[in-house]
């Protein structure tokens, strides 16, 4: 997200006369860049005039008249990631075998931050030494203050709480916003700093996403942010939570877990949660498939919990799942999981995108609003039972004809400066037996789907996020067991009905 992209409109793979993107416009920076100064200049001269009119001479001035040192200019420019200060939560028991997960995303010399242990880690459970290399997230040890707080049921859940304290006391230079979150959870930085920049960071703002389970949400609360699946503190917020929070973690001793308490403390300080559905605690059991091939229509910021839940795709470790994921994330960061659907209407067929995932062919019409609603191919994480989930979902039906066929992405190509194209491929039966019906059978012929689109200018992601549509190409032929499909910005009067 830090890197301004050039978008160059006419090398459209798709040949396609609309552009998707829209042109990034440099002259509204330019034009603040050039003020600033200017109003840095006027604002430090008056102050130098005031100052030396009144204040050297008459020393015994009733005016009280500003430094001309502390006059501040609110940096106006966009938040970046160097505006961010991640405060992960580790400990030095699992610090060797969850640093993995942490590498997965983070990216040495750009994002800032610590991993906080409780103390210094060892050697691991092979008896083999971990080294902290340079391109690792560093590591502190959380101030020792933490001992001395009440606890009932998890001990470190107060030092985790008290990374926030610990984050805001190194006193780091620009930090518009403090990060929280877990060990094992991936962060999509650059969806995060789209979704950050958003706000205003000068006020105070608490951003993130409660559980997908309701049970999770009854037991702690629904409107607090996981911790987990991460969080956001906007500078004030961050430095008023830091002046209440010691006395606030006496008061509330008897929660669970850390971010339960950051929650109570906000909560008296007047601040709610503002929720952005990107934020993945995923506090689901079995496989995640229908909640991640039916992503909200919002940036995909943060996964959690990888560990808990099958790998993402067949055959593959999480972590090579992971790889493959972040692997197209990097390619067009805000359109990974980004959904569209496409309507085969000469064959009746329904085709639902997860781009840089997944594609569900159903060979019958469904409406948008139920491709739009998960598959429930999980459970609850407490009880393991079929819900109730924050969301709806739809049954995965006992009869195998009415299942799609599904396809994994394989492999991805850049296409001139700003298009992609994406190839899945068809998995095995993904749950369980497959169906012989005639027009499954034709389905299931298509092996490989080749999807095309442009990538999205993190400026377009500022604006309210559309659904973005989907078309058939070659009229519907399907050569070698290919199709091949655009997507691409819905026309002005254009809506997926069926
Ligand atoms: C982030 O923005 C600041 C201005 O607030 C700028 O000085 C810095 O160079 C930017 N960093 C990146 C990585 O774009
Ligand atoms: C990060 O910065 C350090 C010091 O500036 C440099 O030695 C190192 O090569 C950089 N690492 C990466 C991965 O860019
Ligand atoms: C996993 O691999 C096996 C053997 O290579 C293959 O038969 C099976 O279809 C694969 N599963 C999926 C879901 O692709």
């Amino acid at each position: 997200m830090s890197e301004v992209r050039v978008e160059v409109p006419n090398q459209d793979p798709t040949k396609s006369s609309k552009v998707l993107v829209q042109p990034y416009k440099p002259c509204d920076i330019l034009v603040l860049f050039t003020r600033i100064p200017l109003i840095v200049c006027f604002i430090t001269s008056i102050s130098v005039v005031l100052y030396s009119a009144f204040s050297t001479q008459s020393r015994g001035s009733r005016f009280y008249l500003p430094k001309p040192k502390s006059v501040l200019i609110p940096d106006q420019r966009p938040t970046n990631i160097s505006h961010i200060l991640f405060g992960i939560a580790g400990s030095a028991a699992t610090w060797h075998d969850r640093i993995r997960y942490t590498n997965l995303w983070w990216k040495p010399n750009k994002s800032r931050g610590f991993i906080w242990l409780d103390k210094k880690p060892g050697i691991n459970n092979d008896g083999k030494i971990v080294h902290q290399t340079e391109n690792m997230i560093p590591y502190r040890v959380s101030d020792a203050g933490w001992t001395r707080f009440r606890y009932s049921s998890s001990r470190s859940a107060v030092r985790i709480a008290r990374i926030i304290w610990d984050s805001f006391k190194l006193n780091l230079p620009n930090v518009r916003w403090f990060v929280m979150g877990d060990d094992d959870t991936v962060f999509f930085t650059d969806n995060l700093v789209s979704v950050l920049a958003r706000y205003d960071h000068d006020q105070m703002w608490y951003i993130g996403c409660n559980s997908e389970s309701v049970e999770q949400n009854v037991m702690h609360a629904y409107d607090m942010a996981f911790g987990g699946g991460g969080f956001a503190v906007s500078y004030p917020l961050a430095e008023k939570l830091v002046n209440v929070l010691d006395g606030c973690l006496e008061r509330y001793y008897y929660f669970y877990g850390s971010d339960q308490r950051v929650w109570a403390c906000i909560s008296e300080i007047g601040v709610s949660l503002t929720t952005e559905r990107g934020f993945h605690q995923l506090d689901i059991r079995g496989d995640p498939y229908g909640l991640l091939a039916a992503h909200p229509v919002a940036p995909l910021v943060s996964l959690h919990h990888i560990d808990y839940f099958n790998s993402l795709f067949p055959n593959r470790t999480q972590i090579d799942s992971l790889d493959t994921l972040i692997h197209a994330y990097r390619v067009d960061p805000n359109r990974i999981l980004q959904q569209s659907f496409c309507y085969d209407s000469k064959r009746g067929w329904s085709i639902s995108v997860s781009w840089g995932y997944t594609i569900q062919l159903y060979p019958f019409l469904l409406s948008a609003n139920n491709l739009a609603m998960p598959l429930q191919t999980f459970k609850t994480w407490r009880s393991w039972s079929n819900g109730p989930f924050v969301f709806n979902t739809r049954p995965v039906s006992p009869n195998p004809c009415e299942h799609p066929v599904v396809y994994f992405l394989d492999r991805l190509e850049k296409v001139g400066q700003t298009g992609t194209r994406t190839i899945y491929t068809r998995s095995g039966p993904k749950f369980g037996k497959g169906c012989d019906r005639a027009d499954y059978v034709k389905a299931m012929a298509v092996k490989t789907i080749i999807v095309s689109s442009l990538r999205i200018d993190p400026a377009y992601c500022q604006k309210a996020t559309l659904r973005p549509c989907c078309e058939i190409m070659d009229d519907g032929s399907i050569k070698d067991g290919t199709m091949r499909i655009r997507i691409r910005k819905c026309r002005e009067k254009e809506i997926m009905a069926v």
